[in-house]
């Protein structure tokens, strides 16, 4: 019988992440029981809300148990079903976890759904995932951006970030991204279309954003938070939408943030600053994947993976999220 190694949350980290923190197991393959499957993990998604997920925090899903396997969005084949609705060979993707195996189907199944005819299971699991969909409704629905607008994106590029600019291209917006190196910027411009690109790292991003936005900013589309997002304030027209997507740069702290300085613009330039979980659309996945679909097709939209080779790399990997370590999507192939 199939071995299933597992990755194991082994104790809560403080700050970055370290190796020690997971222990990988070794178990027999899991047998479907009544009404389940059994899913070959072959791709899993690294994803910077795992870090709040090894927390013993309250948020939008429950903390990763000490001794559980480490939750993640993944995609695979079905192996072996007692589910005539999962027939062997089916693809699905869902919240497989850090493992080879996935119980899904029956009452104690992951949450997953079926992976369309046609769809290559790397984009599964990134363009038409989390990623693209994530990207795809904060534009939007959160940032309801018009043409004619200009829209700055803070992660430029990486997974979200780097379709959420495209999608604003593809929308008649004037789109500006910041982003962790020379080479990243120029990548979001000279292959991605967008109009500039900032180096935070190197540039003074107040300054830089006054610059590449002569008529302001009317979407800011934060997967950052703190300075830059402190930056990004000063620059927003009035009825300006702030469209809260993640903020990574805080992911590791160990001491609260200190608070952002400018939020008198909100009051100001009568922003709209909202948070949204992509678990909020569930209901409306299959519209965002059409339309992601539809624009890939035309070739209007590129999808860039940062490809992990094997399960026991991923300890080490996750922290290139925080490090800026990936461009585009980061994958780990199982
Ligand atoms: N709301 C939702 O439902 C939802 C869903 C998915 C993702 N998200 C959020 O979207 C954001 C991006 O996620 P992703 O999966 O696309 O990851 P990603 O952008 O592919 O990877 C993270 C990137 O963040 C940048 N970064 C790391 N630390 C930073 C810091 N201190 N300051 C500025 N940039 C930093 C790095 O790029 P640089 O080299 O540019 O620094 C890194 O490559 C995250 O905040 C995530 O939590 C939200």
């Amino acid at each position: 019988m199939a071995a299933n190694r597992k990755i194991l949350l082994a104790k809560r980290p403080v700050g970055m992440i370290t190796e020690d923190c997971f222990s990988i197991v070794e178990e027999p393959m899991p047998e479907p029981g009544e009404g389940e499957a059994i899913l070959k993990v072959e791709y899993f998604s690294l994803d910077p809300t795992i870090r709040g997920w090894l927390r013993d925090e309250p948020s939008y899903l429950p903390p990763v148990g000490i001794g559980d396997v480490v939750r993640s969005a993944g995609v695979g084949r079905v192996v072996a079903s007692n589910n005539d609705a999962l027939p062997v060979g089916s693809a699905m993707s869902g919240l497989t976890g850090w493992q080879e195996y996935a119980v899904v189907g029956g009452p104690n199944g992951v949450l997953a759904q079926p992976v369309a005819d046609g769809i290559d299971l790397v984009d599964a699991v990134s363009v038409f995932g989390v990623t693209g969909i994530t990207a795809y409704f904060g534009v939007t629905d959160v940032g309801n951006l018009a043409a004619g607008e200009t829209m700055v994106v803070s992660g430029a590029a990486g997974a979200v970030g780097s379709v959420a600019g495209q999608i604003g291209k593809i929308l008649g917006a004037h789109v500006i991204g910041i982003a962790g190196s020379d080479d990243k910027c120029a990548w979001v411009v000279d292959d991605l279309g967008f109009d500039a690109c900032i180096n935070y790292k190197t540039q003074d991003v107040a300054k830089a954003l006054h610059e590449a936005c002569p008529n302001g900013v009317d979407v800011y589309f934060d997967n950052v938070g703190g300075e830059i997002l402190d930056a990004a304030l000063t620059m927003m027209n009035m009825f300006g939408r702030i469209v809260a997507c993640g903020m990574i740069s805080q992911y590791n702290d160990t001491e609260p943030p200190p608070g952002p300085r400018n939020l008198n613009r909100i009051v100001v330039q009568r922003l709209r600053m909202q948070g949204f979980i992509i678990l909020d659309y569930l209901m409306r996945f299959q519209e965002a994947i059409d339309q992601l679909g539809t624009w890939a097709g035309e070739g209007k939209l590129q999808n860039r993976v940062e490809m992990v080779e094997g399960l026991e790399n991923t300890p080490r990997a996750i922290n290139m999220l925080f490090t800026g370590g990936n461009t585009g999507k980061l994958v780990v192939r199982v």
